[in-house]
């Protein structure tokens, strides 16, 4: 049996192991390799906070996802496809690592922030 997402050392192992996947993604890599060329030693512990913030109460992550996003949107298309690309993966890799309540809570908290990152990208703000 798979333990559940208990401390950082937990979700650093789940950031990570997502976006080894995601940078090898044919859809969304490119958007993080070349388009945002995106700074992985900021990126990855600014990940951590997200989602030990989430999850385990950490309130260590202040930052405004949407208008990141808002921003990137403008730059590439960010739509169903790129968006369900992302939760596939972030599905996959917390599916392969963990399982339980904080589990279940990473996923339902997932697809809710991207169902609300694409609906206002789609309206454009
Ligand atoms: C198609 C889907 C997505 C793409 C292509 C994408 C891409 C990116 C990129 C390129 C950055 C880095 C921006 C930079 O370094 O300047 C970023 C940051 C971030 N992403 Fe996403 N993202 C997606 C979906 C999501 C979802 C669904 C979540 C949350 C569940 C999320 C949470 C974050 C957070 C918290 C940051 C850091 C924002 C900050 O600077 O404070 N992303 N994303």
């Amino acid at each position: 049996m798979k333990k559940d997402i208990q401390n950082r050392e937990d979700v650093t192992l789940l950031v990570d192991t997502f976006y080894e996947k995601v940078k090898a993604n044919t859809i969304i890599g490119p958007i993080f390799n070349d388009i945002i060329n995106v700074d992985w030693q900021t990126h990855l512990p600014k990940m951590y906070s997200f989602w030990s913030s989430i999850l385990l109460d950490e309130h260590s992550y202040s930052g405004n996802p949407m208008s990141v996003h808002i921003h990137i949107g403008s730059r590439t298309p960010m739509t169903e496809k790129e968006f369900s690309e992302w939760l596939r993966l972030f599905n996959q890799t917390i599916e392969e690592l963990f399982e339980g309540s904080k589990t279940d809570e990473a996923k339902n908290r997932a697809a809710n922030i991207a169902r609300l990152m694409q609906y206002k990208i789609e309206r454009g703000f």
